[in-house]
C-alpha cells in the first residue's frame, strides 16, 4: 500500500468533515450526549451492521460518520476484494491499522470498522485507549441473511462460507466482548439498534463520571 496514504487520508478527512458539519434538508436535531469527547467506534462481524447503524447515529449526534473500509479503499485506490488478491489479507491488515489509527486521533467522529480490525492487538488497545468502543453483536442467522446477499467480502469466497462465518464468529466473539460497549442487532429496525446504542452510550458515561 501506498506510504503515504495516512497523509492523504488526513486531507480527505477534513474535506469531510466540513461537509458533513453542514446541515441539510431533513436534518434533525442532535441527540447529545454529554461529555463525549472521544470517537465512537462500532467492531463486530460482517453484516452485523455497523456501517448503516454507524451512519444514522452519526447523523443523531452531528458527528461526522466514517467507514475505515472506505477510508482504505479511497488511499489504495482500490477495492479491498483487490486488496486481498493483489496483496493478501496481512497487507490489508496493515493499511487498515495505520488508516484506524489515523482516524481515531483526528477528534470525535462515529467510525465503523471492519469485523477483523478489532482482531488486531495494536488497533484494539488504540481503540480501548482513545476511543469507546460499541460490539455490535448479531447472532449467525442475522449475519449470515444480510451477507450471504453479497459477493463483495473476500474473506467469505470459500467453498463453505457458511462454516467460514461460524468459524470466525467462534474466533471472534471472545475478542469482541473486550469493547467498552455490546449492543444486540437483531432484526429491529434499524432507528431502534440506534436508539439502543445510544442508550448505552449515555449510560455508559454516565457510569464513568460517577
Ligand atoms: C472483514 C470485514 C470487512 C472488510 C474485509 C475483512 C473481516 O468489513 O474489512 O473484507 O475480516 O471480517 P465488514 O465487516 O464491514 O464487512
Amino acid at each position: 500500500m501506498d506510504p503515504s496514504l495516512n497523509q492523504r487520508v488526513t486531507s480527505q478527512d477534513a474535506d469531510r468533515r466540513n461537509d458533513s458539519r453542514k446541515a441539510g434538508p431533513g436534518d434533525t436535531a442532535p441527540d447529545s450526549i454529554p461529555a463525549l469527547n472521544r470517537c465512537l467506534v462500532l467492531v463486530g462481524m460482517m453484516g452485523a451492521g455497523k456501517s448503516a447503524v454507524g451512519r444514522q447515529l452519526a447523523q443523531r449526534l452531528g458527528l461526522p460518520f466514517l467507514d475505515a473500509d472506505t477510508e482504505i479503499e479511497k488511499a489504495a485506490g482500490c477495492s479491498i476484494a483487490e486488496i486481498f488478491e493483489q496483496y493478501g489479507e496481512a497487507h490489508f491488515r496493515d493499511g487498515e491499522r495505520r488508516v484506524i489509527a489515523r482516524l481515531v486521533d483526528d477528534g470525535p467522529i462515529v467510525l465503523a470498522t471492519g469485523g477483523g480490525a478489532f482482531m488486531d492487538a495494536d488497533t484494539r488497545a488504540l481503540l480501548k485507549e482513545k476511543a469507546l468502543t460499541v460490539w455490535l453483536n448479531a447472532d449467525f442467522d442475522i449475519l449470515w441473511d444480510r451477507v450471504s446477499r453479497r459477493t463483495h467480502r473476500p474473506l467469505l469466497q470459500t467453498a463453505d462460507p457458511k462454516g467460514t462465518l461460524k468459524r470466525l464468529m467462534t474466533e471472534r466473539y471472545p475478542v469482541y466482548t473486550e469493547a467498552d460497549i455490546t449492543v444486540v442487532s437483531d432484526e429491529a429496525p434499524k432507528d431502534e439498534t440506534v436508539n439502543r446504542v445510544l442508550a448505552a452510550v449515555s449510560d455508559y458515561i454516565e457510569g464513568e463520571t460517577k
